[in-house]
């Protein structure tokens, strides 16, 4: 038997995940990187632990499953999007740490970038509004404060890249013949990238004060990049290359227009799948690319990203000390009926989608004596799913088709009180895939279809299986009740000024 290894460099940790021809898991290892937080809004990676990390998780998932490198047919990557490196080409050594994308140190940089336009001044050539969340403004921050950065990117020295990008350079040899590459999806949440052409946007660059020279080549999604070099993987191809929203999209095989997924991790994602439509958002959604496989046809999406949905459970573990790790927060939200009266905005690094406004800041509001750790667990919980109630309705705005079912996965979906919760606040159906590790099953997918280990796109869809629906069976006078009280404590968040 073969097998196809994607590596899953996450927000909080790097997974490498061995797939067999049916799609389903045959052997995984992870491993957690540090959070750095150097000061208030800035989080940041160590990119040289994260690659020491990925060679670990990929030896230990062969290991597990007893295989050598010579079983492996290719190799495919899925990342955290937007977070940014830039490294020295020669030595391999990063001159900074990865600024996250939740990180919002760049908020002067996309001020004056949006001058007297405002934040859609590059709206209509990369779908995105001038946010802190976007990869390219990262890049220029690293070459205004990093002492002879510029002057060192201007003479070639230095490459810039996504995390897909410093996977895969270091991965086919580093400073020994690393490809330089990115794929359409991370390249789309850079800013940097014109949807219609699938190129950098000179002029935006040019404004952005990004040499682009220290830009990777922008490649499809599904196509061989390189082969792995000695020490990992050796003369495997990587042949896949999706960010992480992406490739959870595309193993839950929502290939068709019209089709969507919500993806419960770190933050919240959902994708809808506009097919070879470029749609642009009226309602504060994003338009990115959502995969291209080899020549074929760029295929687009809407997304409506929400930075804080599992890191809130997080947070009341390791800032407030509420629960001892992260599974116990439903146990104790479901030791209390309601909330309570008690609404939680996790407004932490301002709020993504669908109001775009990084001066917002974190809000728990409706309490009284009453209140207890059981209700602020509970109001934690369904903050996540309030917000993905705001995206559903832009969504349904924007596409003027309501949906009729999500797809869900990510690590919250095990969660039935939220699961429940989230159904009767949609008023949709909500659905759980039998592999719910669509994410690294999506870039499993990506590399294998360009090696010919699947043979076409109609068997991501074949393998799909459905494991887990909740319907609604919330009155809807008691759904709208709570929208609107969640709708008064999101205002409450935008009318903070510091
Ligand atoms: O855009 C950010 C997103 O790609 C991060 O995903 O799953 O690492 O929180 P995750």
């Amino acid at each position: 038997m073969d097998y196809v290894v994607a590596i899953d460099q996450g927000t909080t940790s790097t997974r490498a995940m061995v797939f067999d021809r049916a799609g389903s898991i045959v052997a995984m290892d992870q491993r957690e990187h540090r959070q750095i937080f150097p000061r208030a809004g800035w989080v940041e990676h160590d990119p040289l632990e994260v690659w020491e990390n990925t060679r670990a998780v990929v030896g230990g998932a062969l290991g597990k499953a007893n295989l050598d490198a010579k079983r492996i047919m290719a190799v495919g990557i899925t990342n955290q999007r937007e977070t940014t490196v830039v490294w020295d080409r020669v030595t391999g050594r990063p001159v900074h740490h990865a600024i996250v994308w939740q990180d919002t140190r760049t908020q002067a940089i996309c001020d004056e970038l949006a001058g007297d336009v405002g934040p859609e001044r590059f709206k209509e050539q990369t779908g995105l509004p001038l946010a802190t969340y976007f990869a390219g403004p990262k890049i220029r921050w690293v070459l205004d404060h990093v002492d002879g950065a510029r002057a060192r990117a201007e003479h070639g020295e230095l490459l810039a890249g996504t995390m897909d990008t410093w996977i895969l350079w270091n991965l086919t040899g580093g400073p020994d013949g690393g490809v330089h590459v990115t794929d359409v999806t991370n390249a789309s949440r850079t800013l940097l990238m014109d949807l219609r052409t699938l190129a950098w946007d000179e002029a935006i660059a040019a404004e952005m004060r990004v040499p682009l020279s220290m830009l990777p080549e922008v490649r499809s999604s599904s196509e061989t990049y390189g082969t792995c070099q000695p020490g990992i993987l050796l003369d495997v191809p990587v042949a896949g290359i999706l960010g992480d929203q992406q490739a959870a999209t595309f193993g839950q095989a929502c290939l068709e227009p019209g089709s969507a997924k919500n993806t419960y991790g770190t933050g919240n994602f959902m994708l809808l799948n506009t097919g070879e439509e470029i749609v642009p958002s009226q309602h504060g959604l994003l338009t990115t690319v959502c995969y291209r496989l080899g020549e074929a046809a760029p295929v687009y999406a809407l997304e409506g990203s929400i930075a804080v949905t599992g890191s809130l459970v997080q947070w009341l573990r390791d800032n407030l000390g509420l629960i001892r790790d992260a599974a116990e927060v439903e146990a104790l939200a479901a030791s209390v009926e309601d909330n309570g009266g008690a609404y939680f905005v996790p407004a932490f690094s301002g709020l993504f989608a669908p109001h775009w406004r990084p001066d917002a800041r974190g809000a728990l509001v409706g309490l009284t004596r009453f209140v207890n750790k059981g209700h602020i667990a509970r109001a934690a919980l369904e903050a996540t799913a309030f917000q993905t109630r705001e995206v559903l309705d832009a969504m349904n705005a924007d596409s003027g088709v309501p949906l009729t079912e999500l797809r869900v996965d990510g690590g919250m979906v095990v969660n039935d009180t939220l699961m429940q919760f989230q159904a009767d606040l949609l008023g949709v159906d909500v659905v759980r895939p039998r592999v719910a590790e669509t994410t690294a099953l999506g870039a499993a997918y990506a590399a294998g279809l360009a090696v010919g280990y699947w043979s076409s796109p109609g068997e991501v869809t074949e393998n799909w299986g459905e494991d887990r629906r909740w319907s609604p069976s919330m009155d809807p006078a008691e759904r709208e009740r709570l929208y609107r009280n969640w709708k008064k404590a999101v205002q409450r968040t935008l009318d903070w000024v510091d």
